[in-house]
This record gives C-alpha cells, sequence and structure tokens, in this order.
C-alpha cells in the first residue's frame, strides 16, 4: 500500500501498525486435541492430501484486484509503473488519467458494480469447475474483504464497498463448489514489508502485523478449501513463519480436516514442500510427477488479471484449452484455469464462451477426468496423439486427432478376449481387433466426426483391459 493509503507519514505508519498488531498475530484457539503435526517441514509434508482434491481435477482461478482498473499490461501493472518506472506505464497514466493520479486512486473506480456472484458461481459450474481459487489479496496489497490490518486498502472501505471474498464464497458453496483462497506473502510497496527487506529479514514486522493475521483471518472467518500461497520468493520460510502456520492450520484451524495448500511457503518450497505442489506457473513435467500438483494456466496468455486491450490470438483456443486439461490430468495434476474479471465485475463474453466450451466437453468426457488416476501409460505418440487415465476397471484412451480410415490404433493396452470399447457420449460398442506388433485397432463410429455430440478430442472407454 502507499502512505497516501494509509494516510499517514512514514516512520508514523511503520511504528503504529506495528504496535497494534503484534498483539493481533496469534494462532486462534479452536482445538485442545493434541498436535498431530509439528512446525517443522518432515511433519508438514508427511499429512495426506484431503482426497477431494485429487477427484475435483478441474478449478477456476479469479484474478481481481485494484489492476483491473487500468486493465493494461497484467495484473504486475504497479510494479511495472512504479517499481520498474517502465516509460510505456507512466505514460499510459499520464495519458488516461488526471494528473497526479496515484495507483491508491485507481481503488475507487474499482466498482463491481456489475458482479453478481450467483452468476459468476453459475458460470463456473457449467464449465465443470469443483473449486474456484480467487486472489483475496494479490502482491498490491488490496485485500477483497475487509481485512482490519488493511487500513481502508480493501474492498469494503473503497472502491465495491462489498465483502467480494465472502460473497463469492457463499455463492458457490450453494452449488457445493469447493473454495479456494489466493493469498499473495508479500506486498510490493507495504513499508513494513519493506523494512523487514532492508533488514535482511530479520525482523518480522510486516508478518506478525500483515501477513499472519490476514491469514488467521481469512481461515476463521470464511473457512477456505484451499490456501493458495504466493508472494513467497524474497524470503525463507523461517520469516513467513510459514511452518508454525501450517501446523495451526492442520492442527487447530476450523478447516484442519479438509484444506488443502500449494508450495509456495518460502524461498526453496516450491516443488518441495506443502500440500500439492505448482512449481513455477503453467507447470508441465515431463513425465509423471510422484507428488500431487496443479498446473495453473491463462486464458489470455499474457496476463491473469483482466487487461482490455486484448487480441483474439493471444487467447487460448478451447482445443489447446482441452489439450493441456487432458495431459495435465493423465500425469495426474489437477488443471486450474483463470479468467480475469472487468473492474466492474464482468467475465469478458470470450472467457464465458472458452469457459462453457470446456465444460460442455466434461459434460461427455468428465467421466475420463473426474476422480480420474493415471494409468500405466499416459501418453502415446501415434498419429492420434492419445493421452490415457484410467478409474476402477476402466481405461480411458484421449485422442486430439480423428484418423482419416476411422480405425484408431492404441498399442500400449493389454487387452483380453472379453474387453468392451465404447466412445464417451456415443451409445453402441465399437468394433476392435488386435493385430499382432501394433496394438488394438478400434474402428470408431462411422460417421464425420462433425456430427458426433463434440469437437476437440474424443475418449474411448476400455473395459475388461489386462
Ligand atoms: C511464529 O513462529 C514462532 C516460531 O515457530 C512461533 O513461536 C510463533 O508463535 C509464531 N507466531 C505466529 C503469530 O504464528
Ligand atoms: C535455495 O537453493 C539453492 C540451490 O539449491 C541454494 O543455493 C540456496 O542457498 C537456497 N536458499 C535458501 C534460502 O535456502
Ligand atoms: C513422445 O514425444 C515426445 C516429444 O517428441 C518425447 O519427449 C516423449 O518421450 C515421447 N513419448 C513416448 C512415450 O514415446
Amino acid at each position: 500500500m502507499e502512505l497516501r493509503v494509509l494516510g499517514l507519514r512514514p516512520a508514523a505508519s511503520a511504528l503504529l501498525v506495528t504496535l497494534f498488531f503484534l498483539s493481533a498475530a496469534r494462532p486462534p484457539v479452536f482445538s485442545a486435541s493434541p498436535p498431530r503435526y509439528s512446525p517443522d517441514w518432515a511433519s508438514l509434508d508427511a499429512r495426506p492430501l484431503p482426497g477431494w482434491f485429487d477427484a475435483a481435477k478441474v478449478g477456476i482461478f479469479v484474478h481481481w484486484g485494484v489492476f483491473a482498473v487500468p486493465a493494461w499490461g497484467s495484473e504486475w501493472f504497479w510494479w511495472h509503473w512504479q517499481g520498474e518506472h517502465r516509460p510505456d506505464f507512466d505514460q499510459f497514466v499520464r495519458s488516461r488519467f488526471p494528473p497526479g493520479t496515484t495507483y491508491a486512486d485507481f481503488a475507487s473506480r474499482f466498482s463491481a458494480r456489475d458482479f453478481q456472484p450467483h452468476e459468476w458461481a453459475t458460470l463456473f459450474q457449467e464449465a465443470g469447475a469443483r473449486y474456484v481459487v480467487l486472489t483475496s489479496k494479490h502482491h498490491e496489497g488490496f485485500t477483497n474483504w475487509g481485512s482490519p490490518v488493511s487500513w481502508n486498502w480493501n474492498s469494503v472501505d473503497t472502491g465495491p464497498h462489498r465483502d467480494l471474498v465472502g460473497e463469492l464464497g457463499a455463492a458457490l458453496r450453494e452449488r457445493n463448489i469447493h473454495y479456494g483462497l489466493y493469498h499473495s506473502l508479500f506486498e510490493w510497496f507495504n513499508p513494513l514489508y519493506l523494512a523487514d527487506k532492508k533488514a535482511g529479514f530479520k525482523s518480522q514486522y510486516f508478518v506478525l502485523g500483515k501477513t499472519l493475521p490476514e491469514l488467521y483471518e481469512l481461515v476463521t472467518r470464511y473457512k477456505p478449501d484451499i490456501i493458495w500461497s504466493d508472494g513467497e520468493w524474497e524470503a525463507p520460510d523461517t520469516y513467513w513463519n510459514s511452518t508454525s502456520f501450517l501446523a495451526w492450520l492442520y492442527n487447530d484451524s476450523p478447516v484442519k480436516d479438509t484444506v488443502v495448500v500449494n508450495d509456495r511457503w518460502g524461498i526453496n518450497c516450491s516443488c518441495h514442500h506443502g500440500g500439492f505442489y505448482n512449481c513455477q506457473d503453467k507447470y508441465k513435467p515431463g513425465t509423471l510427477p510422484t507428488h500431487k500438483w496443479e498446473m495453473c494456466s491463462s486464458i489470455d496468455r499474457r496476463s491473469w488479471g483482466y487487461r482490455s486491450n486484448m487480441k483474439t490470438d493471444e487467447l487460448m483456443d478451447t482445443s489447446s484449452i482441452i489439450q493441456e486439461l487432458v495431459s495435465t490430468v493423465s500425469y495426474g495434476g489437477n488443471y486450474l484455469l483463470n479468467v480475469g474479471p472487468t473492474k466492474e465485475g464482468v467475465i469478458a463474453p470470450v472467457f464465458q464462451e472458452r469457459l462453457l466450451a470446456l465444460g460442455r466437453w466434461l459434460k461427455i468426457n468428465g467421466e475420463a477426468i473426474y476422480e480420474s488416476k493415471p494409468w500405466r501409460v499416459q501418453r502415446e505418440n501415434g498419429t492420434a496423439r492419445t493421452w490415457y487415465t484410467s478409474k476402477g476397471a476402466a481405461v480411458y484412451a484421449i485422442f486430439f486427432t480423428w484418423p482419416e480410415d476411422n480405425v484408431l490404433i492404441l498399442p500400449s493396452p493389454d487387452f483380453t478376449a472379453s474387453m468392451k470399447v465404447t466412445m464417451l457420449g456415443v451409445s453402441r460398442s465399437l468394433e476392435w481387433h488386435a493385430v499382432p506388433g501394433r496394438g488394438l485397432e478400434v474402428t470408431l463410429p462411422s460417421t464425420v466426426p462433425s456430427l458426433l455430440p463434440l469437437q476437440y478430442a474424443w475418449t474411448l472407454k476400455l473395459v475388461g483391459v489386462k
């Protein structure tokens, strides 16, 4: 936050915030049962991931904040403008906003006046999402709920004058969609953070006065199913008090049995510690990972936050979205697909169209996705580009190229004589033959693909594979 937001001079603000909130940073007490997890990674990493997360597979990520007001560049607008002092950002502000405009001034234009949480929830449900993750606070520090440690840099005291975190959560829960909260540990310009940074992260004014009170409040007030942590990379987990927060979360918090977290809890944690692994953004492993992971991706390839000047060729098309989803799930990951709403709270029709197309595909093919497990083989490089998943006695082969002669070859499955092959969305069984040295030859429904209920990718269900 800028000092203008706090309405205080630098030294005074740092001191006051510190004195006032040191006392607030205390873990709320909920349970007296003996702690199962101790505040170290060996113990925390041994916690089994609550099963709902792996079963869910598909989530929607929502990046929303004051950055939706300039809606230009990306959600890193403030940093590019006043951290890096990029002339194009300076020029942008001077050409579009009154002289002397600060980033804090944008907040009053973050209106959310068209934000209909129930419409969003319906859209996400139709997209096939089993969970949604909202930015409760991005690196700009603006909280989308009325955080008492945010001064007025929050959505209740300024801008929307609404509890965005609470409203979306209530609408999602009515539809049984799990609710996750993204939370940035650091804030680019928070004076307390900058003071700690200057002290080589030997002091913890910011963590004790801001980060931890926020995290404790988010958990006790909104009972999230996921804490999606970010902004960890400048400081070690010991500075963030991450292990002690997570021990509280797993032992004593109101969501101790259901909550999952990611891996961004301090330098070198990502891909090594925490709950599921995100590793870097848009992570794509080349082989089957041994640890539960999630791939986050964005329909707008260039930004997570809304940009008013997106171009069509900068967006993911439906086919790429479905390919990313399928390859991710085949490799045991969850797929978290991002949209950035406008400052009014509109999810642009082009994003809606992509989400609804994904949902239509999942309506037929979701059987191969939700609750699935990786199979012995994850991908085949044949002409059809086939990916596999499995569930119980079924193996699913999802292919992206319809063979010209209508015959799909699957080299990997070891068949049995009684094996049944069907295509999801098509009622009758398909004929198949074993061809020595080639594998299974499956005769696909003899119709032009455009007459099938779906495009983009098709799923064969094989029951009775050895
Ligand atoms: C921060 O971590 C220390 C050491 O693990 C612990 O004693 C303290 O209670 C933690 N503070 C908060 C607010 O969680
Ligand atoms: C992070 O890992 C790198 C490479 O393994 C190492 O050089 C560095 O010291 C580590 N940093 C911290 C804070 O542990
Ligand atoms: C398929 O092709 C990719 C890229 O050419 C290669 O990295 C991968 O190892 C191949 N996989 C198999 C199963 O042949």
